[in-house]
C-alpha cells in the first residue's frame, strides 16, 4: 500500500457518517465487562460475543472499521470462520490495538507511559501481512493534584508520534489516542486546558517525526467535567468547548477525528457527538470510535445466553445507527424509541 492508500483508508473510515467499533478490550478489561453480566471470560465466550457483534446484519452501513485485540484478529468461530475475514467480507476494515498497556514511570510515580514501542515494528508485520488496515495506540493522561506533569505529556506524545511513524512505515493507518481521563474532581475548564496542552504537544511531536498527517486519525476525549466534580453535563457547553479545543490544536490536514467515549453513557456519547456535528464548520469528519458506548446495552442484553444473540444484535445495530446519525447532526431523542 502506498502513502496515498494510507490517506485513502484514513478518509474512508470517517466518510458518510460511519465510525469505528472499538472491540479491542484486553483480556483483563473484557473480563471486567463480562463480570458485570456474570459471564465467565474465556476464549470461547469472548469469541461468541465478538462474533455476535460482527455478524450483526447491516452493521457495515454504520461501522467502517473495527479495532481488534490480538486474540480476535486470528480467532475462528465454532463454524471455523475467521472473525477478521467476516469483517472484510462486509467491507469493514480490520484494525489492531498494538500498544501493550500502561506502566508507571517509576515506582513512586502515579503517572504512566504506554508500553510496547521497542518491539512494535516487529509485532506489526503479521497484522500488516494478514490484512490489517489500521492500528491503535492509547496514551493516558490523568488530572489530579499536581498532575499531569509536563514530563508525562511530553513522553506520551513522543511515544504516540514514534508509534504513528512505525505504523505508517508498515503501511497501516495509525489511530493516535491521547486520552485525558474523565475520572476526578476537576471542572470542565481544567479538562479543556489539559487536553489543549496535550494535543499541542502530540502534534508537535508528530510534525517533528514527519508523520503524514493526512494518513492518520486522531482519537481524543471530549471536553467534559471530571466525574466527581459535581458538575452536571451541559451538552451544548461540552460540544462548544470540544470544538474550540480541537480547532486550536489539530492541523487541517488530519482527515478525521474519532472520539472515544471514555465512560460516558451510551446516550450522552451520542448526544454530545450530535451536538458537536450540529456546530461543526471545520473540514474534519467528526465521528466515533466507541467501545463501551456502542457495546454496553448489547452486552447487557446478551448476558452470555446464545438465545439472546438476535436481540443483542438489534440493540447494537440501533446504537451504531444512532451514532451514525449523530455524525450528521441528525440524531434526535425521539429516534431512540425506534
Ligand atoms: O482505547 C479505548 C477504546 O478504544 C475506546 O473505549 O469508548 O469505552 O472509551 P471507550
Amino acid at each position: 500500500m502506498s502513502k496515498e492508500n494510507i490517506q485513502y483508508i484514513a478518509k474512508k473510515i470517517v466518510e458518510n457518517g460511519k465510525g469505528i467499533l472499538a472491540a479491542d478490550e484486553s483480556t483483563n478489561t473484557i473480563k471486567k465487562r463480562f463480570n458485570s453480566i456474570n459471564v465467565k471470560s474465556n476464549e470461547e465466550t469472548r469469541c461468541f460475543y465478538r462474533d455476535t457483534l460482527f455478524s450483526t446484519p447491516d452493521i457495515s452501513k454504520y461501522i467502517s472499521g473495527v479495532i481488534l485485540f490480538e486474540e480476535t484478529f486470528f480467532q475462528k468461530n465454532s463454524s471455523n470462520e475467521s472473525l477478521k475475514e467476516k469483517l472484510e467480507n462486509i467491507n469493514c476494515y480490520p484494525g489492531i490495538k498494538v500498544d501493550q498497556g500502561l506502566e508507571e514511570f517509576n515506582k513512586d510515580s502515579i503517572e504512566t507511559y504506554t508500553k510496547g514501542i521497542e518491539t512494535l515494528d516487529k509485532r506489526l508485520k503479521p497484522f500488516a501481512e494478514n490484512g490489517a488496515k489500521f492500528t491503535k495506540w492509547r496514551s493516558v493522561i490523568n488530572i489530579g493534584e499536581n498532575i499531569p506533569s509536563s514530563h508525562c505529556i511530553e513522553e506520551n506524545s513522543s511515544l504516540l508520534a514514534e508509534y504513528a511513524l512505525i505504523s505508517q512505515n508498515n503501511k497501516l493507518v495509525p489511530i493516535v489516542e491521547p486520552e485525558v481521563i474523565m475520572n476526578g474532581e476537576h471542572n470542565i475548564d481544567k479538562c479543556y486546558e489539559v487536553t489543549k496542552e496535550t494535543l499541542n504537544q502530540v502534534f508537535n511531536s508528530l510534525k517533528e517525526k514527519n508523520v503524514d498527517l493526512k494518513g492518520m486519525l486522531l482519537k481524543p476525549n471530549m471536553i467534559v467535567p471530571g466525574d466527581k466534580s459535581g458538575e452536571k453535563l451541559n451538552i451544548k457547553e461540552i460540544a462548544e468547548k470540544t470544538l474550540a479545543c480541537l480547532t486550536k490544536t489539530v492541523p487541517e490536514e488530519v482527515p478525521g477525528i474519532v472520539f472515544l467515549s471514555g465512560g460516558l453513557s451510551s446516550i450522552n456519547a451520542t448526544m454530545i457527538l450530535n451536538e458537536i456535528n450540529k456546530l461543526n464548520s471545520t473540514s474534519w469528519n467528526l465521528s466515533f470510535s466507541y467501545g463501551r458506548a456502542l457495546q454496553e446495552d448489547a452486552l447487557k442484553m446478551w448476558a452470555g445466553k446464545s438465545e439472546n444473540k438476535n436481540v443483542a444484535q438489534d440493540i447494537f445495530l440501533h446504537r451504531a445507527k444512532m451514532n451514525s446519525l449523530a455524525c450528521h447532526g441528525k440524531w434526535d431523542t425521539s429516534l431512540e424509541n425506534e
